[in-house]
């Protein structure tokens, strides 16, 4: 198999090419902000969003990641292509850079920017909705989510135990209120009404989550931005849950009991067909 190629301060080299500074600020403080765009059949979905919020988080942390980010999107295709993978994930990543270690910004930050392209299976138009376990897990993040940080040690220790379980995903809950997974969003479903957590500081606001909402609205199922409780969470028919990588999943399981049926419900058999269809026209 071919060397992958990467992405490093706008330039194509082979991964084994590819140095960080040893004293590079992502790497020493977690202090840069990343994306992760999917690829489907070449093609980036909602890459727009996607660089959106790049900039938003870049801005939330003071970063300017100067022409370099401009070029991201371009170097994401550009990866795609020279890898030969056209069902991709692409991780962007964009730091503070090098820097002797001191908590105070650098004075003239050159900042480190990155991109690689993951080979991912490409999704059956056809498949079933994805039937996945969940445990429910304490969110000891900070209280600015809706960055997407670099700072992901609780999201991986939390992730880490879901999968020591026997489970895929950990959902997280801020005392009695449920937030969002690991690196998914959550939506729950009671009655007819579909719940989320609003988009503020205590979820990441998931490119996912907004493409879902707007299926939800085209196919006329109610949808109210609210956080549930984990007993409604718990007692809830179905349990959703969304990511660039996940796209929409049923979670059919949580701590080992069985939401509503313990099977994918109508409500994501409908989000799922619908997004599987946005995928086959990006
Ligand atoms: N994670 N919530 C968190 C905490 C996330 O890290 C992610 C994405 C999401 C879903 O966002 P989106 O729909 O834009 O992918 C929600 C990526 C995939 C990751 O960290 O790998």
């Amino acid at each position: 198999m071919p060397e992958p190629v990467v992405y490093l301060n706008g330039e194509f080299v082979p991964r084994s090419a590819a140095c960080l500074d040893i004293e590079d600020r992502g790497a020493l403080f977690a202090d840069g902000v990343y994306e992760v765009t999917r690829y489907y059949a070449g093609r980036p979905l909602a890459i727009d969003r996607h660089l959106k919020r790049l900039r938003l988080s870049l801005a939330a942390i003071q970063l300017d990641g100067g022409v370099l980010v401009e070029q991201l999107a371009d170097a994401g295709n550009e990866l795609v292509r020279r890898n030969g993978t056209p069902e991709a994930a692409v991780y962007w990543q964009v730091t503070r850079g090098p820097a002797p270690r001191m908590h105070v910004f650098p004075a003239q930050p050159r900042p480190t920017v990155l991109a690689i392209a993951y080979a991912v299976a490409p999704v059956d138009p056809h498949r079933p909705v994805p039937a996945l376990k969940a445990i429910l897990h304490e969110d000891q993040r900070w209280a600015n989510c809706c960055i997407k940080s670099l700072m992901l040690l609780p999201n991986v220790l939390a992730k880490n135990k879901a999968v020591a379980a026997g489970a895929h995903e950990a959902i997280f809950h801020r005392g009695d209120v449920i937030t969002e997974g690991t690196s998914t969003n959550t939506f729950v479903v009671r009655g007819d009404t579909m719940h989320t957590h609003p988009a503020n500081q205590w979820i990441l606001g998931g490119i996912t989550r907004q493409i879902v909402l707007e299926l939800a609205q085209q196919e006329g199922i109610p949808v109210i931005e609210e956080a549930v409780t984990v007993a409604q969470l718990r007692s809830a028919d179905e349990v959703i849950i969304t990511g660039s990588t996940t796209q929409v999943a049923a979670v059919t399981a949580v701590d080992g009991q069985a939401i509503g049926a313990g099977q994918p419900g109508p409500v994501a058999k409908r989000l799922h067909a619908a997004f599987l269809g946005l995928i086959s026209q990006c």
